[in-house]
């Protein structure tokens, strides 16, 4: 049995998550893409952004796991091995960790700390008061297994808290819209928008000037999403015309982020390396374990991706 392991952007993970997995599986056979061995023994492929048709040279895969929780890339792939399940990764501390940057964000919109950054460089004393959590209006893009979690945290705080999802949802404390009609409802008096969308056919682009221009004058956008949901374009003209405030984005069209790409030294734009959270061996493995098992025991698989919705 042996599981073949591929990251885009760390190689060096490899280690960690063969130290996870040989933990909860010691039969476990985990090979690094580098050094496949026999690649008929593959069963498994745990992936983050694999090339193109790399998973469809292994003739006897079982199942593919993602790295993230995010799967347009395999989705992407036209060499998708075709009746081979994807699994997304579902993890505690991945929801933790984007919980934890949404808090961070939206605080940092909410207390206009970006113009407090701007006015200690000039040394300029310019004291305001912000108004209570209560009185903005928070909206959260993506109520699944990371947006559920982060709109009760947002609501925790006080915040007046509204989320969006494809489907109708259902969660205390949190004004759920769904649909193309809910968005309107959705955008109207929401000040601080968190983007945490998967990147399907439907929310490419999504992010861009007509939605922008539903919100309140001066609006701030978080974007922890994908990039493809994002017009890089737009949003700049939104930052020069003031219908946005501020951006923070971790996620590009481009990833790394271009050197030479106008978000880097925008003033209005907070930049980070699509790090909002990243997936802990350790949790991650026992839940790998428990998909393969219940896959050797013929079981349906928990956290299947339905790729004819991209999710
Ligand atoms: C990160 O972007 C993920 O999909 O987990």
């Amino acid at each position: 049995m042996a599981l073949i392991f591929f990251s885009k952007d760390d190689v060096d993970r490899f280690e960690p998550w063969k130290k996870a997995l040989k933990e909860v599986l010691p039969d476990l056979d985990v090979r690094s893409w580098k050094q496949p061995g026999n690649i008929g023994e593959i069963e498994f492929a745990l992936v983050w952004n694999p090339p193109p048709g790399m998973l469809g040279t292994f003739p006897n895969l079982r199942a593919v796991f993602s790295v993230g929780a995010g799967v347009d890339s395999l989705l992407n792939d036209p060499e998708l091995p075709a009746g081979v399940p994807v699994c997304r990764m579902v993890d505690d501390s991945l929801t933790q960790g984007m919980v934890e940057y949404s808090i961070l964000h939206v605080l940092r919109h909410h207390r206009n700390q970006p113009l407090l950054e701007k006015n200690q460089r000039a040394a300029k004393w310019s004291t305001f008061s912000s108004p209570l959590a209560s009185e903005r209006r928070v909206g959260i893009m993506g109520l699944g297994a990371i947006g559920g979690p982060t709109a009760k945290a947002i609501s925790g705080l006080g915040f007046e808290t509204i989320g969006w999802s494809r489907n109708p949802k259902e969660i205390v404390g949190v004004e759920c819209m769904h649909g193309k009609k809910g968005m309107k409802d959705f955008l109207s008096g929401t000040e601080i928008v968190v983007c945490l969308l998967p990147l399907t056919p439907e929310t490419e682009d999504i992010l861009n000037k007509d939605l922008f221009a539903q919100l309140p004058m001066g609006a701030t956008l978080i974007n922890a999403g994908r990039g493809g949901q994002q017009v890089e374009e737009d949003i700049l003209e939104a930052l020069d015309s003031g219908q946005l405030s501020h951006v923070t984005l971790d996620v590009f069209r481009d990833e790394p982020l271009p050197p030479y790409h106008p978000f880097w030294k925008h003033s209005k734009v907070t930049v980070t390396p699509h790090n909002a959270a990243v997936t802990q061996p350790k949790t991650a493995a026992i839940l790998l374990a428990n998909n393969i098992n219940r896959l050797n025991a013929s079981q349906p698989l928990i956290n299947i991706v339905d790729i004819s919705v991209g999710y």
